[in-house]
């Protein structure tokens, strides 16, 4: 297959048919090779059972063959037409006051009903049998961004029967249950499976070992409709490529055990994105990226990319010159080898029409069609030789599915978010140049020399001697407030003192903790004096040394950052949540102990990644602020990019290359 760069998101049918040849031109004037379409044209494919059009979508697929442009075809499950809630209603799916959600907007589905199943079964087979030698369709997007707006997915008799069948083949007998949920509380024990619901409304409280087996259930849901249609198309097409695209650090499905099932990862990307609060953050667009290409440690698709104004009911910015190319220049920096932009033209009806795409409603091409088909002209031809290349980080960020949806069940402070935590971490490293690769709790950590596990609240014995043996082997391990606290069952340890199965390796035990409900503790580390937030530990030494300590409270003058030697190595333990400064501090002070080396060109604003290949060695810097920045020389390195001098403009990219 030939090399597919650039695409955009296309939906033909909201366009009359006289503009299908315009678009298709001007797709290939600005150079681009793919579109992905029909994600949400059920109705239009399908208008009544078993009754298929794809003759509209088959004239599409041809005329933009005709300018060289291929297509990726969506399976169109993510919003079923009318006809089907009308014949099936109970596919629509409920919500924890038993209140069914109706049709009119999308994701009106409940993933686990049996009838609902057998309209996906036929619509997917119906297109993968329609368009199984077509050429110019050169691969699926399973559904669109599954687990997105079901909140809690879905808790109808069928889900409920589905997770009595998961709970049975997860304990086996009520009593195991019943153990592992610590059922004796508040008189909650099941005497059989029969009796459990999903977790509908209570009227207090909720069992958090309940509602993390649900999470867990409803991820796995998610998983198994997704295989069902892979299978599939993996039957009939054999030849075109499956993919989905992902949501980041979005936590309803545990996209590692997800994308397994794809050929390559894809993911959707909105820095600007009218629901993000403030200025974009660059720290939360570099994690987003690097945790998809973690997930299947390859190059990845970006499948949707901004590229205009953002909107529902209310809007974002607009995104300020030069910011449309910086954003789309992060992503391949950070390993994708495509990227489609969403979307082709602003759509003029439904709930996003501010949702603006390259074109304007009216189709004429303006700034956004300017910055991007200049950013395309720059980097398509570098595109081809990054191709395949990948960063090589000696760091690691743990995330942990599990962590989070236990995290999000008792969040502990109001305003601690688990995510939220990490980027605390991540957002030193990448000021620090220091790249990173994310990691799962399942896998091994032996090719890093830095590993930050944060909130890692959960804790199993195998889990635990892992992370030891990393740091013995000489590894540096950073680990902090309220680890191990609970079980894999979020029961709490009651056999250790916390921080539980580190005690020993992190040299000092945890006394007593303080939830910073009245505002952030000053602590002191040197000369210097940074603000702990939201969580206070109270450490006791038992062989560590204390690096810094609480300058405020009660606990003045007791340890907040501890070090111990373990094995070869070394294991760092941090009793709150950093400020800006201190996670710097921090992280210089981990990264130099693991003898991890930053990339060059370090300078307040810029972010810089590392591609690595066949044909070289690229790094990537990035201008995220709105101020040109006059470089150093380095030596060694020379441009990729034929426009480059030694300032980089505002929210400007740059690339250098070394064989
Ligand atoms: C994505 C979604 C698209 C579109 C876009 C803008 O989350 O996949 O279908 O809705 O956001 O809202």
């Amino acid at each position: 297959m030939r090399n597919i760069v650039f695409g955009t998101d296309y939906y033909p049918e909201h366009w009359p048919r006289e503009r299908w040849e315009t678009d298709a031109r001007m797709m290939r004037e600005m150079g681009l090779d793919v579109v992905r379409m029909a994600e949400f044209s059920w109705a239009k494919m399908e208008p009544a059972l078993g009754e298929f059009h794809f003759e509209w979508l088959d004239e599409a697929i041809a005329v933009l063959a005709k300018e060289g442009i291929v297509a990726v075809l969506g399976t169109p499950t993510a919003a079923p037409p009318a006809w089907i809630c009308e014949r099936d209603p109970e596919i629509e799916p409920m919500d924890e006051n038993g209140q069914r959600l109706h049709f009119g907007g999308r994701h009106h589905d409940c993933q686990s009903n049996a009838a609902y199943r057998e309209h996906c079964r036929r619509i997917v087979t119906a297109m993968a049998e329609h368009f199984k030698d077509n050429p110019n369709v050169v691969g699926w997007q399973i559904d669109n961004e599954l687990g997105n707006s079901h909140d809690g997915l879905c808790f109808c008799p069928s889900c409920e029967a589905r997770f009595r069948e998961w709970l049975r083949a997860r304990y086996g007998d009520i009593d195991s249950l019943n153990r592992a949920w610590g059922t004796a509380f508040w008189s909650q024990q099941y005497a059989s499976f029969e009796q459990i619901h999903a977790p509908r409304r209570t009227v207090t409280g909720r069992n958090p070992s309940q509602a993390l087996d649900w999470k867990r259930f409803t991820s796995d849901l998610v998983c198994d409709f997704s295989a069902f249609q892979v299978e599939i198309l993996r039957r009939v097409t054999p030849d075109k490529f499956i993919t989905h695209n992902m949501m980041g650090f979005a936590e309803k499905v545990d996209y590692r055990k997800l994308s397994e099932q794809y050929d390559f990862a894809s993911h959707d990307q909105y820095p600007g994105g009218f629901f993000r609060p403030g200025e974009p953050d660059p720290a939360m667009g570099g994690a987003a990226l690097d945790y998809i290409r973690s997930l299947k440690k390859a190059p990845f698709w970006l499948m949707e990319q901004q590229s205009a104004i953002t909107g529902w009911q209310v809007l974002g910015r607009t995104p300020r010159p030069g910011q449309l190319g910086l954003w789309a220049a992060q992503t391949v920096a950070h390993g994708a080898d495509t990227i489609v932009f969403f979307r082709w033209r602003s759509c003029a009806m439904g709930t996003e029409q501010y949702w603006h795409g390259i074109l304007p409603h009216n189709g004429v091409p303006g700034r956004y069609h300017a910055e991007l088909s200049a950013f395309i002209r720059r980097f398509k031809p570098l595109m081809e030789k990054t191709r395949g290349s990948m960063p090589r980080p000696e760091t690691a960020l743990l995330f942990s599915y599990d962590e989070a949806w236990a995290m999000g069940i008792q969040p502990h402070h109001p305003d601690l978010r688990y995510t939220g935590h990490l980027l605390t971490y991540y957002r030193a490293l990448q000021k620090a140049h220091v790249p990173v690769d994310f990691v799962s709790a399942e896998e091994d950590y032996a090719g890093y020399r830095l590993l930050v596990a944060p909130l890692m609240y959960l804790m199993t014995p195998d889990l635990a001697a892992r992370l030891r043996s990393f740091a013995e082997q000489g590894g540096t391990l950073v680990i902090d407030m309220r680890f191990g606290v609970k079980d894999g069952s979020n029961l709490a340890h009651t056999d250790v003192p916390l921080p539980g199965l580190a005690a020993e390796m992190c040299g000092m035990e945890i006394t007593e903790f303080d939830c910073l409900r009245y505002g952030p503790v000053a602590v002191s580390w040197g000369s210097e004096t940074y603000e702990g937030r939201l969580w206070a530990d109270l450490i006791e030494l038992k062989g560590a040394e204390a690096l810094a300590s609480y300058a405020s409270e009660f606990y003045a003058g007791t340890p907040c950052v501890t070090r111990n030697r373990c094995g070869k190595g070394w294991v760092y333990y941090v009793g709150t949540e950093m400020d800006e400064p201190f996670a710097d501090r921090l992280i210089a002070e981990a990264a130099a102990s693991a003898g991890v080396a930053p990339l060059p060109f370090r300078m307040e604003g810029l972010e810089c990644t590392l591609r690595q290949g066949d044909q070289g060695e690229f790094l990537f810097l990035l201008n995220h602020t709105d101020e040109a920045v006059s470089l150093p020389a380095e030596e060694g390195w020379r441009s990729a990019l034929p426009d480059q001098g030694d300032v980089i403009p505002p929210y400007g990219a740059f690339v250098y290359t070394r064989a």
